[in-house]
């Protein structure tokens, strides 16, 4: 065999990497639990599992994390070869569903997490195979030994799988990363252990969101819980806003790209708004939602495009579409966590990523009501925003019914109520509020928020006596009044606006 630059009689010694060094190396990818399950979640679901069942088992030192799937299994020799590091080349082209890469997930994602990894599988019409790593012995012989049986006393813990007749169980024991040599008792460790469920259970209810969301879904079970979807973008909720998607290509490959800006806190309920805020918090979860074969790697980042996390912007989060083919183009780790677009793609997402941005920091500033002002000319602001010699005013809507009215009485008092009116212009306290405001917006009131409906029916029928003044009929001024800002979030109680209602004061 020739190969270029290497002469036919060049002499060559073999240095195969050392056992003992090379595992003990693959221990630091810096995987954590999440993401070390949700790599084998991946093999699973490739494998065409239906159910995935998750068993954290707290026994002190004897503590275990099993994960058994009813997918189409391994043989022996199967499993000979995926317990290889490195079982297949990442320069293989993959069947389109695969999530997998690099041949090395179900070692390096286990080997972080413990040091005896033994998985049991059944593949259609063939006896149970059982292949086990023990990182211990492996360190001692120095030789890449896979022992053929589960350790002594774990027999048991293979069960389930002589009841199926498909499936795979990977068991990982000697949990020294997140259990080590605690002691049964130890109350502790044995929270952070449970803990540690919880935080799995989020991890993997975002990750594969699309795969539990879906009409012939996966099933996800954690200690006998089923795992509850997290979509990160509020679908559900009317007033999400779904900016037009945009499809980018590259290298003949399609990526799509679906922005999304989130409802205001005071659109949804407080339940749904704190769900939304997912395992990071609504700052740290905005951004770029980039899936491969709809499996989630990167939850909220802006992908080195020049955008900080602001809080102003964090109602933005923007689905990414990426295919398994496209994997060396956008830079995909051994972790599934990283994806970094191609440079050629980076002026498309920039865009993207400011016109989402922009859309967002309106809806968190305004309520939503810019973008209302925009769609719909009629809406009835008591504000102005004006600007004047470069400088931002707040100037009170002279044509506001409710002012106007107060402006046609013909009194002595009109320069007291004008003067009124121009001292609260002037010293609208813009800075305090833009201080308070982005520190905790949630604590900032909305109109009229917790106020008895009498009270804000007083304000209701005082516009509603003006607009009747003006010849509008009983219908119109309710209509009209609906158009006013904060009426439009108080339906029920202007409809029951009437002459009645206010009997006799009209003319
Ligand atoms: N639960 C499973 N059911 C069936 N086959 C499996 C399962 N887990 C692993 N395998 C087989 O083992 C192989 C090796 O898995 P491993 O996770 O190490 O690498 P990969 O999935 O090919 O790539 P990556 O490193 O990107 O995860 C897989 O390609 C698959 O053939
Ligand atoms: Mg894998």
């Amino acid at each position: 065999m020739t190969f270029s630059g290497v002469g036919d009689s060049e002499q060559y010694s073999i240095a195969a990497p050392l056992p003992s060094a090379m595992v003990e190396s693959f221990r630091a990818f810096g995987y954590d639990i999440g993401t070390a399950i949700a790599d084998l979640i991946d093999n699973s679901v490739t494998a065409g599992a239906k159910n995935i069942w998750l068993s954290f088992s707290w026994d002190g030192a004897n503590s275990h994390v099993s994960i058994r799937d009813d997918g189409y299994g391994m043989t022996k020799s199967q499993l000979i070869s995926a317990m290889r590091l490195g079982s297949q080349s990442p320069l293989e082209q993959r069947e389109s569903h695969d999530l997998g890469r690099f041949g090395l997930g179900l070692k390096t994602a286990s080997f972080s997490q413990c040091r005896r990894l033994t998985v049991a599988s059944r593949s259609k019409n063939h006896e149970v195979a059982i292949s086990r790593w023990d990182l211990d012995y492996l360190n001692q012989v120095n030789e890449w030994r896979l022992l053929s049986s589960p350790a002594e006393g774990s027999e048991q813990k293979f069960n389930d799988l002589t009841n199926m007749f498909q499936g795979t169980i990977v068991l990982w024991e000697c949990l020294d990363r997140f259990v080590g040599n605690a002691k049964n008792d130890d109350q502790k460790a044995q929270n952070d252990f449970l803990e540690t469920v919880e935080v799995v259970e989020n991890h993997l209810a975002m990750v594969f969101h699309r795969f539990l969301e879906k009409r012939d879904r996966l099933k996800l079970w954690i200690n006998n819980r089923i795992i509850k979807p997290w979509n990160p973008f509020l679908l559900d909720a009317q007033a999400t806003q779904i900016l037009p998607s945009e499809p980018l290509t590259f290298n003949g490959e399609t990526v799509k790209v679906q922005p999304y800006v989130l409802p205001h806190h005071s659109k949804i309920d407080k339940e749904s708004y704190d769900r939304a805020a997912g395992v990071n918090g609504w700052n740290a979860q905005q951004g770029f939602y980039v899936y491969r074969n709809e499996r989630l790697l990167v939850a909220g980042d802006w992908l080195s495009l020049g955008y900080q996390k602001d809080e102003h912007c964090k109602l933005a989060r923007i689905q990414v579409d990426l295919p398994n083919s496209m994997d060396s183009d956008w830079s995909i780790d051994i972790k599934k966590s990283r994806a970094r677009p191609p440079i050629v793609l980076k002026a498309d997402l920039r865009r993207i990523a400011k016109l989402t941005r922009h859309r967002a920091t309106e809806i968190y500033r305004h309520r939503g009501k810019v973008l209302a002002r925009e769609d719909n000319e009629d809406h009835v602001f008591i504000w102005d925003k004006k600007i004047m010699r470069g400088k931002v005013f707040y100037s009170i809507n002279k044509e506001h019914s409710l002012v106007q009215e107060i402006l046609n009485i013909p009194n002595n008092y009109q320069p007291l109520i004008r003067a009124l009116l121009r001292l609260l212009e002037e010293t609208v306290p813009v800075q305090q509020i833009w201080v308070d405001n982005p520190a905790e917006p949630e604590k900032q009131a909305q109109p009229f928020d917790e106020i008895p409906s009498e009270q804000v029916m007083e304000i209701m029928i005082e516009i509603y006596r003006a607009l009747r003044k003006t010849n509008l009929t009983q219908e119109q001024a309710r209509d009209r009044i609906l158009t006013i800002e904060p009426f439009q979030n108080f339906e029920a109680l202007t409809k029951t606006l009437s002459d009645q209602l206010i009997s006799g004061d009209v003319k």
